[in-house]
């Protein structure tokens, strides 16, 4: 899709453009295929929006979010990881190796990379793969917590888990979207607790 901007989507020309510069992009690829990157921070108060809709549960607060690749969120939130020194985070880690226990976290956000040109390009990774980010943010989440990732593709849920919704993520006319996709894990039984036959 080509840049709806005056700008003409080359990567000089967005860095000064007013509309583009620093609005919602903190990386600008300079070999995107479309000349038209949108792969950097998240839209500006999108966890505001995220929090304040209860997509992550009812009680969710931004305090409670274990933000797995986690970019220059460290700036802003409590619990980060990512796999880069440079991001900052609260812990470098691996999210598809996350060194916590089970149950550990109320909700957990992830922001992969979204294919394996911009994990290189941009960050010079190899991509980890959404279904295994999935399966260790869903482990570390507590039974009833919600899991959320931001990609341009909808994985299936993670083991004892269920798909709960799907939502357009776009900055605007003009721009694409993108799925925030969350997903809740199951409570476990409760201990000590039988159904009575009837
Ligand atoms: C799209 S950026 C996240 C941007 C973030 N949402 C923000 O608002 O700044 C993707 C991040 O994933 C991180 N990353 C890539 N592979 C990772 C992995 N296996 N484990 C943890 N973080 C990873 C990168 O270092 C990069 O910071």
């Amino acid at each position: 899709m080509p840049s709806p901007c005056s700008c003409n989507g080359t990567t000089e020309a967005r860095l000064r453009c007013l509309r583009h510069r620093g609005r919602t992009f903190d990386v600008l690829a300079s070999d995107d295929p479309d000349g038209f990157a949108i792969f950097g921070r998240y839209p500006k108060g999108f966890l505001a929006h995220v929090v304040k809709s209860q997509y992550l549960g009812r009680n969710v607060t931004r305090e409670d979010i274990l933000h797995v690749c986690s970019g220059t969120l460290s700036e802003s939130e409590r619990w980060t990881v990512d796999i880069r020194a440079e991001a900052c985070p609260w812990v470098q880690a691996s999210g598809t190796a996350l060194p916590f226990r089970d149950a550990s976290f109320m909700a957990v956000m992830l922001d992969p990379p979204y294919s394996d040109e911009y994990a290189r390009n941009l960050y010079k990774l190899e991509n980890p793969r959404p279904s295994w980010l999935l399966k260790e943010a869903a482990r570390v989440v507590r039974p009833g917590g919600r899991v959320g990732i931001l990609h341009v593709a909808v994985a299936f849920a993670p083991p004892a888990c269920r798909l709960v919704k799907v939502y357009g993520i776009s900055t605007g006319v003009g721009f694409r979207i993108r799925a925030l996709t969350v997903y809740e894990k199951a409570q476990s039984d409760l201990p000590g607790f039988t159904c009575a036959p009837s």
